[in-house]
This record gives C-alpha cells, sequence and structure tokens, in this order.
C-alpha cells in the first residue's frame, strides 16, 4: 500500500517516539527528508553532533561515507541508512588505487617517509584507514585550509586524495604548487600531489555561467563550493564549504543578487529571493536524491520488527586506523 507523504511523516513521527533513534539528515537531502531530521548540518557538523548524541540507533539520510564516518567515530552505535548511496567522489578511490597513488610518488624519488596524506571526508573507510596508517588526517571543505597548513609544517609532501579540485582550490588559495597526478608534472615540484578524482554535480559549473549572470545581472555575486573547478572557484566572489557558503548567503542584503554553485537541494531551500543556481543544468546530487520519505519510514519500521535495513558495518583494524585519522581532524 502507498502512503501519501503526509501519511509517512505521521509514521515516523510515531516510531521516533517509541524507538530509540535521531534522525540526521545532510543538507544536500529532499527537503521532505530534511525537514523530518532532528540533526541536520553538513559532513563536519553532522559527524561531530551524531558523536555527542546518546540514541541507540543513527538513521543517517546522506550518502555511504558519512554514515561509515558516524560508526567509525562510534562504534558503540548502531548506523542505518535509509537508502545505501555511494557518494561518486568518494567510489573514484579505493585502497588499490590509494596504493598505486602513493607507488607513483615513490616512483617519481617521493619516499612513504616524506609523504603526508590527507583525505577528503568524501571517501570510504578503506581509504581514511590507509591514510590513518600512514600517519596522516582527514579534512572536510570547511577545515582543508587549517589542515593543510598543520601538514605542511611537517615538511612533507602532502598526497591529496580523491578530490583534485579541492586540493588545488586549497593550493592556489594559500600560494603554494599542486599537480594532479597524471597530468604529467613533476610531483618533486609540487607542494600537495592531487589524485585526480572530482565530485560530477560540482562540474556542472562553468565559467560561461558565470559570465553569462554577471551580463544579465551587473552586480551579482557568484559563490561557489570548492569542489568546483579552479577556473570557476578563481571567477568567483566567494568560494566555501556548505555551511560557509549558508552563512555568506543568508547574511546578504535582501536585495542583493548571488548565483551559487552548489547542490540544488540546498540553494533551493536558502533563500527564496534573489538567489539563483549557476547552471542551465539542475545540479542535483544523484545519490543524495536517492533517499525518500517511504525509505526513511521503512527503515524505522524495520528497527521496530527487529531486523534493521542497510545497517553500517565497519571491520575492527579499517575502524581502527579511520578512527586516528578522523580523530587527528577534530583534535584540530
Ligand atoms: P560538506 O562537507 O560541505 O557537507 O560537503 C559534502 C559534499 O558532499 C559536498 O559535495
Ligand atoms: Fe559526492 Fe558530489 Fe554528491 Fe557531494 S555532491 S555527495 S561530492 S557526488
Amino acid at each position: 500500500m502507498k502512503f501519501t507523504n503526509e501519511e509517512l511523516k505521521q509514521k515516523i513521527i510515531e516510531l521516533k517516539e517509541k524507538l530509540s533513534v535521531t534522525l540526521v539528515a545532510h543538507y544536500y537531502q529532499r527537503d521532505e527528508v530534511f525537514e523530518m531530521a532532528d540533526i541536520t548540518g553538513d559532513s563536519l557538523e553532522l559527524a561531530i553532533r551524531t558523536r555527542d548524541d546518546d540514541a541507540e540507533y543513527v538513521v543517517f539520510s546522506g550518502v555511504g561515507f558519512m554514515g561509515q564516518s558516524v560508526k567509525v567515530l562510534s562504534p558503540h552505535k548502531r548506523v542505518v541508512m535509509p537508502k545505501a548511496a555511494c557518494c561518486a567522489m568518494a567510489r573514484m578511490i579505493d585502497s588499490m588505487y590509494y596504493d598505486e597513488s602513493v607507488k607513483f610518488l615513490e616512483d617519481n624519488g617521493i619516499s612513504k617517509e616524506n609523504i603526508l596524506p590527507i583525505t577528503y571526508i568524501n571517501s570510504n573507510a578503506d581509504v581514511k584507514a590507509k591514510v590513518g596508517e600512514m600517519g596522516g588526517m582527514v579534512c572536510t571543505s570547511s577545515n582543508a585550509k587549517k589542515i593543510i597548513t598543520t601538514a605542511l609544517a611537517e615538511g612533507k609532501k602532502i598526497l591529496f586524495v580523491p578530490d583534485r579540485c579541492l586540493g588545488q582550490n586549497i593550493a592556489n588559495q594559500m600560494g603554494l604548487n599542486s599537480c594532479v597526478i597524471g597530468d604529467g608534472k613533476d610531483p618533486n615540484e609540487a607542494d600537495i600531489i592531487c589524485y585526480n578524482g572530482f565530485c560530477s554535480v560540482h562540474q556542472l559549473f562553468t565559467v560561461e555561467d558565470i559570465t553569462f549572470y554577471r551580463k544579465k545581472y551587473p552586480g551579482i555575486l557568484i559563490a561557489v563550493h570548492p569542489e568546483c573547478d579552479p577556473a570557476i572557484c578563481d571567477a568567483a566572489d566567494f568560494v566555501g564549504s556548505t555551511s560557509q557558503l549558508i552563512k555568506y548567503i543568508t547574511e546578504l542584503p535582501q536585495d542583493q543578487k548571488v548565483a551559487v554553485g552548489t547542490e540544488f537541494n540546498m540553494v533551493n531551500r536558502l533563500r527564496k529571493k534573489n538567489t539563483y543556481v549557476l547552471s542551465s543544468t539542475k545540479p542535483e546530487c544523484p545519490t543524495m536524491n536517492e533517499t525518500t520519505l517511504e525509505d526513511v519510514y521503512l527503515t524505522l519500521k524495520s528497527i521496530d520488527d527487529g531486523e534493521p535495513l542497510n545497517e553500517i558495518l565497519v571491520d575492527e583494524k579499517t575502524q581502527k586506523w579511520a578512527k586516528i585519522a578522523l580523530e587527528r581532524m577534530l583534535a584540530l
């Protein structure tokens, strides 16, 4: 039997009252899923706030690496995901590709001892564990600059995975040299060597989109996420993580026009007037959009029935080293 959204919302509320659960949703989730959550935020906020929450179950609406981060930081919690959705960028690297990247540096005369790996939080637990084991840490788009500044103090080469754009953008902001594995540049001349991963959603924004909006609305501001290509970030007025973008845009005067280069659901929810999506193609994250209200209801029902769906499990060794990589970030 198919339920309406209103019926599903009522059923979710009833099950929430009965069970020891916290509903968590990332900003990119569909509105109706986002509205039902007890905790909302960007990936960093969600990792921190769920750690401090004491319900037995975390029902996480987001993508796999986010649910895994909660499990890794709080192994005693039961983490379930209404949809086992996987971030396309996180899927671009696994532990084998990670090892190949380290080997590429070694083949270019950079020894393992001289490499400090940093992984963007958008990576699966096996990659975080590899990074942790090599003395490295995790970063998010909110704290990447701080993490890289700390890492550079060790005087080593930084191997940045998996997002080449975030790595290059931070390097540009800090006046550092960067290269991307496979671009033919000598890694010895770079401070930050980036893996060649990217977010297909943030690749949708182009310099032509910026030119179009500036011509159409003189005085418009352009605000983008650092997963956009460096050419876009260079041309923008503001570059920031999800929470930094929210703060920047909501604090603008109401009559200030702004075109935003990030995920559609979040932009659409922000500020109805004078806010534009910086693309002619709707920049929806397909995997973030997979989770529906019905999935949330069915997940709660599965907990109530004693057979939780899509529970996140991480093996002991991966959990240990991924936790170390995440905690090195949180300590900063
Ligand atoms: P935040 O770290 O800003 O939440 O971003 C996660 C993400 O997937 C951006 O595309
Ligand atoms: Fe991954 Fe991009 Fe979706 Fe973010 S927007 S979850 S980086 S695919």
